[in-house]
């Protein structure tokens, strides 16, 4: 079975092809460049973005992988949480797609796709601890099944990848600066006293980076030394040498500990409160970071449970993940009807979904 999987939540335009749980072509066009020059996504900018770039990765898609859009039976699109106008952008392709060709429309839940994206590359084994740590969420989950997600923890406030982000803004890296920071952090032994960790002197299984990202923000700002005059392009970044960058990498490697150490708290407790699960997954953007790997690598061992990380180009936003999810749920006879509608972050996304829907009654 063929799933067109389309993701337009963010920034990042994403189409992919799975047939039958196997990536058979994939084109992705970020709009980082754009929206660093403003130090953050800026909505309208990455709607129009998708809108401009959407039919273009679509023709690509086809032509490259040799498949005409009458041979896809499904069109998965991730239809939130996200930002209400880029959503819009692919829920509405999605939608003039299934007209023209019959195929079934399957709305996706991008942050369950981004947690089942593994599964493209191993077998995913349920029930499962998921921990969703991306630029907009923090979230554990109880996954009993492809469709079935119960939702343990999730942050009061900042994301941990949200986290990132401002920090490395003070620091006057380009966004999204996550990866800077993780990349200079492996210079350095953390130092584990510098800065808090999360919201963990409670029972919460909820998370709270705003605290310390505060609390990193104003050491930087207590050491302008550790800042860059202006924004610092990869190559600044990579020239940092003697004090300078011992001092940075200090504060990076630290930062990443109290993020890493947050997360292991939490998913230890979740895992406590989740009962028998078989395996620990990790996803999201910030499931890139070395330390959260390795942490979470060593929390599975330790609990005996399998550790499902999706690969680097996996974690971050992309098309593969919302076919695969699509796929699934096509499998087990869901989608949904052209009444499909965009939910924005914050809001509940329902479990609309119509079982065994014939597309070609529609009207
Ligand atoms: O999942 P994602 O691509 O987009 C959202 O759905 O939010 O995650 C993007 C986030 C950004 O905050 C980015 O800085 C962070 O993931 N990120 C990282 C790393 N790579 C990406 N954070 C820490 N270390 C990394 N290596
Ligand atoms: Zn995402």
């Amino acid at each position: 079975m063929l799933t067109l999987g389309i993701e337009t939540s963010c920034d990042e335009t994403a189409v992919a092809l799975v047939d039958d749980g196997r990536l058979i072509g994939e084109k992705l066009a970020t709009q980082v460049d754009v929206h660093t020059l403003f130090g953050g996504v800026v909505p309208e900018i990455a709607s129009r973005e998708h809108l401009r770039v959407l039919p273009r990765l679509f023709k690509e898609l086809m032509a490259e992988t040799g498949i005409s859009p009458n041979d896809i039976d499904n069109i998965a699109v991730a239809r939130g949480p996200g930002l209400l106008g880029s959503l819009l952008v692919g829920v509405s392709f999605a939608k003039g797609l299934c007209l023209s060709t019959n195929a079934s429309l399957i709305g996706v839940n991008h942050l369950w796709a981004h947690l089942l994206a593994p599964g493209l590359l191993t077998e995913l084994e349920f029930p499962a601890l998921g921990l969703l740590v991306s630029g907009g969420h923090t979230h554990t989950y109880r996954i009993t099944s492809p469709f079935q997600f119960k939702l343990l923890g999730r942050t009061l406030d900042d994301a941990a990848g949200e986290a990132f982000d401002k920090v490395a803004k003070v620091l006057n890296f380009p966004y999204p600066g996550g990866q800077f920071i993780d990349m200079l952090g492996q210079d350095s032994e953390p130092d584990t006293k510098l800065f808090p960790r999360g919201y963990v002197d409670n029972p919460s299984m909820d998370f709270s980076f705003s605290g310390m990202k505060t609390a990193v923000s104003t050491y930087i700002l207590a050491h302008p030394e550790l800042i860059f005059d202006t924004m610092a392009s990869l190559e600044d970044i990579n020239a940092l040498a003697g004090e300078k960058r011992a001092a940075v990498s200090k504060v990076c490697a630290s930062f990443n500990w109290s993020v890493a150490d947050t997360l292991r708290i939490k998913v230890e407790r979740a895992l406590e409160k989740a009962g028998n699960v078989k395996s620990l997954i990790v996803a999201g953007g910030v499931a890139a970071n070395s330390m959260v790997r390795e942490t979470m690598a060593d929390v599975a061992s330790a609990k005996g449970l399998k550790m499902t990380l999706p690969d680097l180009a996996l974690c971050t936003d992309n098309g593969a993940m919302i076919a695969y999810a699509g796929g699934l749920l096509a499998e087990a006879g869901y989608s949904h009807t052209l009444d499909l509608e965009a939910i924005p972050r914050g809001q509940v996304i329902p479990l609309d979904w119509v079982v065994d829907y014939n597309p070609e009654k529609r009207q």
